[in-house]
């Protein structure tokens, strides 16, 4: 039987990075037999940058609502808030002693969000993959569907849970696998195909957000950076055009078709005449999304009863989780 796991945070709107990288390829697993499913809001991890209290539960429900409109089904897999779960940062903080400072210092996204000033970033954010170690191994998840960007962090997760197997000389949590998959792993920014497109860059027009308007979406497309030259037949013509190979895997995914098949269609033509067939794609694909997220936000008693039965089934793996693991450590109970 295979446990599945992942999250997102509730920082701002999801954009493309997030349902191409993630969110699509979690639906997948929702059709396999062997897999149970469950899908969070990490909204504990959200607040280890700065945000606004006043707003933080409706984001929250609003990531609910993505889950929920890009095809996560309530009926087949848990969709839960991380916070409701007290078991996650019961787990962290025993997890937190056997995590070495010198594989955080060398976590990336630490040192991309502290900057120049890691001396006055929070404690918070320096253990938030201690964090979402415990998210993975209070459940015993063995798969984690994740973009590239996550992939430094699962290492981090899979080295907690054999520390704590040898520690303990014990067989108790499994190696979760991060499983980083689909034609889009990494999406990268619409005006710079050497940045990964990111809720944090200050510009709206680097991504697309899953609540962007057709007209909106239309005008980042027709504004995304492109080169000069036709595009090429094979992915080898690709090398060194970043932007041109962002937007043809942004199509591949979309088009569930391959780069290579994309590139066959568009091969010779400009990119002239590949942005508006690519506009007419992202807005077929994502505008149904955006129409039922919209019609679940309106109905927040409706996400707020789906989120409290997913909430019932994950704290039930998770305090037998947490209760083996504190008499495996030896806790007076
Ligand atoms: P977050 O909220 O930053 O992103 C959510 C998911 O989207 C993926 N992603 C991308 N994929 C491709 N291209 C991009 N440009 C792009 N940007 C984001 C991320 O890889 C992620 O899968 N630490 C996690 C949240 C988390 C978590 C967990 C995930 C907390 N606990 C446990 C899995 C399991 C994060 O910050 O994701």
């Amino acid at each position: 039987m295979k446990r599945i796991l992942s999250g997102m945070q509730p920082t701002s709107q999801l954009h493309l990075g997030n349902y191409l990288g993630a969110l699509k390829n979690w639906v997948a697993f929702q059709d396999d037999p062997n897999a149970q499913c469950l899908y969070c809001v990490v909204d504990l991890h959200a607040i280890t940058a700065s945000y606004e209290a006043a707003n933080l539960a409706n984001a929250t429900r609003e990531i609910a609502a993505a889950y929920i409109a890009a095809g996560i089904d309530p009926d087949k897999s848990s969709i839960f808030v991380q916070s409701s779960i007290p078991e996650h940062s019961q787990l962290m903080w025993l997890l937190a002693t056997m995590a070495q400072m010198g594989k955080l210092e060398r976590m990336t996204q630490f040192k991309d969000k502290a900057g120049k000033n890691a001396e006055r970033a929070g404690l918070g954010l320096f253990a938030y993959p201690v964090l979402m170690a415990a998210d993975i191994l209070i459940y015993k998840a063995t798969h984690v569907p994740v973009g590239e960007d996550q992939k430094q962090h699962l290492e981090l997760a899979r080295d907690l849970a054999s520390t704590f197997n040898t520690r303990y000389g014990v067989d108790f949590f499994p190696q979760p696998e991060p499983v980083i998959a689909g034609v889009a792993p990494r999406v990268m920014s619409l005006r710079d195909g050497t940045q990964k497109m990111s809720k944090s860059a200050d510009s709206d027009m680097t991504r697309i957000n899953l609540t962007d308007t057709p007209d909106m979406i239309a005008k980042k497309i027709k504004k995304a950076k492109t080169d000069a030259e036709p595009l090429p037949e094979n992915l080898a013509g690709l090398d060194g055009r970043p932007e041109a190979l962002n937007l043809i895997t942004l199509y591949a995914a979309l088009a569930d078709k391959s780069k290579e098949e994309v590139l066959l269609h568009f091969a010779g033509k400009q990119f002239g005449q590949f942005k508006p067939e690519f506009i007419d794609l992202a807005v077929e694909k994502l505008s149904p999304i955006t129409t039922r997220m919209n019609e679940f936000m309106d109905d927040p008693a409706q996400i707020d009863s789906i989120l409290s039965d997913g909430s019932e089934k994950a704290r039930s793996i998770a305090s037998e989780v947490l209760a083996k693991t504190q008499e495996i450590m030896g806790f007076y109970s």
